[in-house]
């Protein structure tokens, strides 16, 4: 009974070993709660002050693009990489809502999230926007089939990548048993409307890749391309980094796959294939390259053909629409008008009709044996009195026709003069001028407002000589250079100058 009424005494009265425990607890409390507001405000501070604002957090964000929706191992790579220590925030990137719907793994921590780049009219537009969704300074371009295996990749590539200086943008990793990985160099030329590859000449640095890799590039530079995430992602991203000079270095690193070949079937795999070819095409339609030029020599053509209409439009004020564009003929036309102007002095010839290689044409003949590199058309003189020699321009008179070989005949109705179009569809053409002595004088009926329209002495014809043009041999006036002196004035040969440069001059760096 005495120690229970003792320890009631103990109730109201601290010890002083009791005193100093609770001061302690009230203490531990206290430090508990501002902690927790200090980070609960931290956390608060990088959405507040918005994305665009905040400097990148040092380390990386998984991006994967390149997935079938109906075949794919989207997950299963995400929780790879989820499981890497620390783990990186994954972003799955897809035009569309992919269907059928990806099971990403959730949270703990970023997880992965999937981004649909097509618009949606009800949602912000930063939603679709995937620089608003990568707030790290790396992003690594991981292909479908790529597993991390906790062997410390990532951190390699990122320290590898922070080590390069000059020119050298992005890292690779290939992913091994997918498909090998390629080392290429990349030209383009938007003015030639043109993509070489060629292998690289330097081992393991290269403009382009071809094959599967984890690409690691900083996130500033991959969201100021034009399009950071177009399809196929490793061959646009090469395209636009090789306009800005950036090279990419394949590391002595790699990744395993989760499983190979990636498609099950040859069924899924045909599917794939026609996908990837299409988006080649629209890809290359969008970058305006009409030509591209394998690294075995082998020409893909996303240009104009017969058809299809002339990539062109109308022409105004002798400028073509794509020198206001600082580019030049595209190379299909060049490539048509040389067929049709092969063609047509094939036909010319055989009939017995004399002709010559006029104007541009014959300046482009002079200058490098081929048509001039920003040229729309192709001009050649006739002798008026040998028109009835061919059939082919006898019926023109009459009206348009179609010959065997698809190309149109029909005279002009700008004036007397005829014209040979590539096809039905596709309207770059060959003019012919008839012209008739005079005097010892060539004229004719028909004048068009330009400086080069002029009559000129027979003597220029008398001969006729052989002159090499756009791979083949037409016939030009003897003493070209004083032809063209004439009619365009002197140092035409030597200085190039576009058609009208009042409207547009050409750029003498260009050449
Ligand atoms: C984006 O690119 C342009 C030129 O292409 C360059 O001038 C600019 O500095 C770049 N911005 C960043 C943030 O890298």
């Amino acid at each position: 009974m005495g120690g229970a009424g003792g320890g009631g005494g103990g109730a109201m009265r601290l010890s002083p070993c009791q005193a100093v425990l609770a001061l302690a607890i009230a203490l531990n409390l206290l430090v508990l709660y501002y902690v927790s507001r200090l980070q609960r405000r931290a956390a608060r501070r990088p959405r507040e002050r918005g994305p665009a604002s905040a400097a990148p957090r040092p380390g990386l964000t998984v991006l994967l693009r390149e997935f079938e929706d109906f075949e794919n191992y989207v997950p299963e790579v995400a929780r790879a990489f989820l499981r890497q220590r620390p783990a990186p925030p994954v972003l799955v990137v897809a035009d569309a809502p992919p269907y059928p719907p990806l099971r990403l793994p959730p949270g703990p921590g970023p997880g992965a999230r999937l981004l649909v780049l097509r618009p949606a009219a009800d949602q912000p537009a930063a939603a679709r926007r995937p620089e608003a969704h990568v707030s790290t300074e790396f992003v690594a371009l991981v292909p479908d089939g790529a597993r991390a295996d906790g062997a410390g990749q990532l951190e390699r590539m990122q320290e590898a990548l922070r080590a390069e200086r000059g020119s050298v943008r992005m890292v690779a990793a290939p992913v091994r048993a997918l498909r090998p990985l390629q080392c290429l160099d990349l030209r383009v030329s938007l003015r030639r409307w043109a993509a070489e590859y060629r292998a690289a000449a330097a081992p393991g640095l290269c403009g382009a890749l071809r094959g599967d890799a984890v690409v690691l590039l900083r996130a500033r530079d991959l969201f100021n391309l034009s399009t950071p995430l177009a399809r196929p992602l490793l061959t646009s991203l090469f395209v636009q980094t090789a306009l800005r000079g950036w090279a990419v270095r394949v590391l002595d690193v790699s990744f395993p796959s989760l499983h190979q070949p990636l498609l099950t079937s040859s069924h899924n795999q045909w599917k794939a294939d026609r996908r990837a070819q299409a988006s080649r095409r629209r890809l290359f339609q969008d970058f305006g390259i009409k030509r591209v030029v394998l690294e075995d020599g082998r020409e893909q053509w996303y240009g104009c053909s017969k058809e299809t209409p002339r990539c062109f439009g109308t022409v105004h004020d002798d400028t073509p629409e794509y020198l206001y564009q600082d580019r030049w003929t595209p190379p299909c036309c060049l490539r048509a008008l040389r067929e049709t102007a092969r063609y047509v002095v094939g036909v010319l010839e055989a009939s017995g009709v004399r002709y010559w290689l006029e104007g541009g044409t014959l300046l482009g003949a002079a200058r490098h044996g081929d048509i001039i590199p920003w040229d729309y058309d192709v001009d050649l003189g006739i002798y008026l009195e040998d028109v009835p020699n061919c059939e082919l321009l006898r019926s023109a008179e009459a009206g348009s026709v179609v010959d065997e070989k698809g190309f149109v005949w029909e005279k002009a109705i700008e004036g007397d003069f005829y014209r040979v179009q590539y096809s039905e569809h596709n309207h770059l053409h060959v003019d012919l001028w008839p012209f008739y002595p005079k005097n010892g004088v060539m004229t004719k009926d028909t004048w068009m407002d330009h400086r080069q329209d002029v009559e000129f002495p027979e003597h220029f014809l008398k001969p006729l000589v052989p002159l090499p043009f756009a791979g083949f041999t037409a016939m030009a006036p003897n003493n070209h250079r004083g032809f063209l002196e004439l009619k365009f004035g002197a140092g035409v040969i030597e200085n190039p100058e576009y058609p009208n440069p009042a409207r547009k001059r050409l750029d003498k760096g260009a050449l």
